[in-house]
């Protein structure tokens, strides 16, 4: 067997890469993750049958759409799971719903936004937490927003098709009630019923640059995605959230971040979860 190319990357390449990608998404990649990069940058090189990374880089730094769009899904990290951070869950279905059932009572009306949604389970999340706490779901007019930057990722969200390992810890009356196992071919998989999927609408979205979203979102998910961009991005990302969150609007953002220093539109309740200031 040949062995793969490979490729020089110096650290001046890595660095023009690094603003590359800062300027399209808004991730600041950090002088550590040049290996990472490299990794899989040089999948794309070799797919392209490219020789080098100066020509790789003339190529997305041309505009290429195709090959741009490419690039951002090889630089995006989309580890996400069901439940994941699941006090967000318990928190939605005890203190949330309840509240909405009240204050949303004559439009009859719940909006709901999974911001860098990945590959679908937290939108997944959502839906299965708003099918189980509201009984007379059908009586009201409930939509989940779920975007990402990512296509790829999207595709496999809009799917609902996941191996069957992704939801082993979930438990057995959940798999039962909102996953379907596959058979034959399909062994191995599940698919999420279409229940769920019909609560959600998928969307390409880079957060960066202008949102054609309407609003206002009673809930905003947006989590483990700001801790990959800089404090200026996010301070400018979290005015244009608020701008978008109802008057009594909540918002979770994951286990690593924080608003402290960045925003003062939101109070913190404790454990990630901020509601905006009135
Ligand atoms: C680590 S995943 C988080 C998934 C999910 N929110 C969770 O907490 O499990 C981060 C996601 O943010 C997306 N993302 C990164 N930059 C983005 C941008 N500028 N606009 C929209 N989504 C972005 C990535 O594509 C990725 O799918």
């Amino acid at each position: 067997m040949s062995q793969p190319i490979e490729y020089e990357f110096t650290s001046k390449q890595f660095k023009a890469f690094q603003e590359l990608v800062r300027v399209h998404t808004g991730i600041a990649i950090s002088d550590e993750k040049k290996e990472l990069i490299y990794g899989r940058l040089t999948r794309r090189l070799r797919r392209l049958k490219m020789d080098s990374f100066e020509e790789y880089y003339q190529l997305v730094k041309s505009g290429d759409n195709e090959e741009l769009e490419n690039f951002i899904n090889a630089v995006t990290t989309n580890l996400t799971s069901f439940f994941r951070e699941a006090h967000h869950f318990e928190h939605m279905k005890t203190v949330l719903i309840p509240k909405l059932l009240e204050q949303n009572a004559t439009s009859k009306k719940i909006r709901i936004w999974s911001a860098g949604c990945s590959t679908g389970e937290e939108p997944y999340s959502i839906a299965i937490t708003l099918m189980e706490s509201i009984p007379d779901i059908h009586h009201w007019d409930v939509k989940i927003l779920a975007t990402d930057i990512d296509s790829e990722v999207l595709a496999k969200a809009k799917s609902g098709i996941y191996k069957a390992e992704r939801i082993e810890e979930l438990p057995q009356e959940m798999i039962k009630q909102w996953f379907k196992r596959g058979k034959g071919s399909k062994e191995g998989f599940v698919r999420v019923a279409p229940e769920l999927q019909s609560l959600i609408t998928f969307r390409q979205l880079n957060l960066l640059a202008d949102w054609p979203v309407k609003g206002p979102f009673d809930i905003l998910f947006c989590r483990n995605v700001v801790i990959y961009f800089d404090k200026p991005t996010q301070k400018i990302l979290f005015e244009k959230f608020s701008n978008v969150l109802a008057a009594h609007g909540h918002m979770y953002i994951g286990h690593s971040e924080t608003l402290y220093k960045i925003s003062d539109d939101f109070e913190l309740l404790g454990q990630t979860i901020y509601k905006k200031c009135a």
